[in-house]
């Protein structure tokens, strides 16, 4: 499965919901998450990110390993998104900023 982590939070982009195959892409507040159950580990959605937010779930950078379960949780709850729409208003500002989990919105 692929999973999103750290950078999408205040970004949220949303360029990825539009080449997913099978629209498994959640939305919050001001993050977006991947049902692991439904991703078919196509790749298509990882160079759409500008943020390069988006990872294998095997190649999801040190120290973020709890963005995998994070992806798993929140797909329950959130709704579905399937159709791109404006960045975050401060999603420049906030494209490198580390450790934005602090930042989550539920
Ligand atoms: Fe969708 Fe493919 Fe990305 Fe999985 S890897 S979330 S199926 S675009
Ligand atoms: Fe987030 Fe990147 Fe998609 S910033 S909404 S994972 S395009």
């Amino acid at each position: 499965t692929f999973v999103v982590t750290d950078n999408c939070i205040l970004c949220k982009h949303t360029d990825c919901v539009e080449v997913c195959p099978v629209d498994c892409f959640y939305e919050g507040p001001n993050f977006l998450v991947i049902d692991p159950d439904e991703c078919i580990d196509c790749a298509l959605c990882e160079p759409e990110c500008p943020a390069n937010a988006i990872f294998s779930e095997d190649e999801v950078p040190k120290g973020q390993e709890v963005y995998i379960k994070l992806n798993e949780e929140l797909a329950q709850t959130w709704p579905n998104i399937t159709e791109m729409k404006d960045s975050m208003p401060d999603a420049e500002k906030w494209d490198g900023v580390e450790n934005k989990l602090q930042y989550l919105e539920k």
